[in-house]
């Protein structure tokens, strides 16, 4: 397969078409981003570990039943995916209070989301992703109600595998975002699951293992991202590595 012209530059990510019809490659480049882009690095290897742990989950989801866009990877940070039409939505579940509705409404940090809260923003910088309500989606035409409600059925079952796996490294899966995109009539979970787009807490520590440790200077980034990486997809490496993350600077533990 050979990478042709860029279609479209991210955040964290570049997009490009391929020569092969239908397909997409999309690059996770090592730039990290929080507070809608006003926070700004670039990290070394942070796009391979992102990369490694969204092709790994979305494995899993395929075969667990749940259709994503993930083909294959062609290196380290390059993953050849479906090519969907994007549906501008930023569908978010929540198993934990933490982040924005803690800070947007009186829930305590930490406390159990029992069912899970599902919040859908529409994914639009320039408005800065406002909260949408099931009225506004339809209204705006952003997918039809039956659309709505298998998105909705989509991310419970993600929440409930992820949920799961995560368990059994000993994580708790506090948060997550997903988006999604149409090939056809056939809605595919696109985008990423990794650590910039999860909340995720060590079970023992309370720790956090996902992006919160750059936006709020928690400790050593890419030692975190690299230790996750290697623990959710089961390839530990260095001993020293575990340790960086077994003891991030500045941690605090978490009441819960
Ligand atoms: O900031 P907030 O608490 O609403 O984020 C909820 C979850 O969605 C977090 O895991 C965060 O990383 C993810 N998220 C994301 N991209 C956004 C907004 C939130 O990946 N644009």
């Amino acid at each position: 397969m050979k990478q042709k012209k860029l279609l479209y530059t991210g955040k964290a990510k570049s997009v490009y078409h391929t020569d092969v019809k239908g397909t997409l490659i999309v690059e996770f480049r090592d730039d990290i981003t929080a507070f809608d882009g006003g926070k700004k690095d670039t990290l070394m290897n942070k796009g391979g570990y992102n990369a490694g742990v969204s092709a790994f989950f979305f494995s899993c989801l395929e075969e667990n039943g749940v259709k994503t866009h993930f083909l294959e990877m062609l290196d380290e940070k390059r993953m050849v995916v479906r090519e969907l039409s994007m549906i501008p939505l930023e569908v978010i579940v929540r198993n934990f209070a933490a982040g924005s509705i803690v800070r947007n409404y009186p829930f305590k940090e930490g406390s159990p989301l029992k069912p899970p809260v599902i919040v859908i923003d529409y994914k639009d910088d320039s408005r800065h992703d406002p909260m949408l309500n099931d009225d506004l989606i339809i209204a705006l035409r952003l997918v039809t109600p039956p659309e709505l409600k298998r998105i909705k059925t989509i991310a419970l079952r993600v929440n409930a595998l992820l949920s799961g796996l995560l368990a059994k490294e000993g994580i708790t899966l506090v948060d997550f975002k997903l988006e999604f995109g149409r090939q056809g009539k056939t809605i595919y979970l696109g985008d990423e699951i990794s650590m910039d787009s999860m909340r995720l807490w060590d079970k023992k520590t309370g720790e956090s293992l996902d992006k919160d440790v750059y936006r709020f200077n928690k400790g050593d980034v890419m030692a975190t991202y690299q230790v996750v990486a290697a623990r959710i997809t089961k390839k530990q490496k260095s001993g020293a590595a575990k340790k960086a993350v077994a003891a991030p600077k500045n941690s605090k533990k978490r009441a819960r």
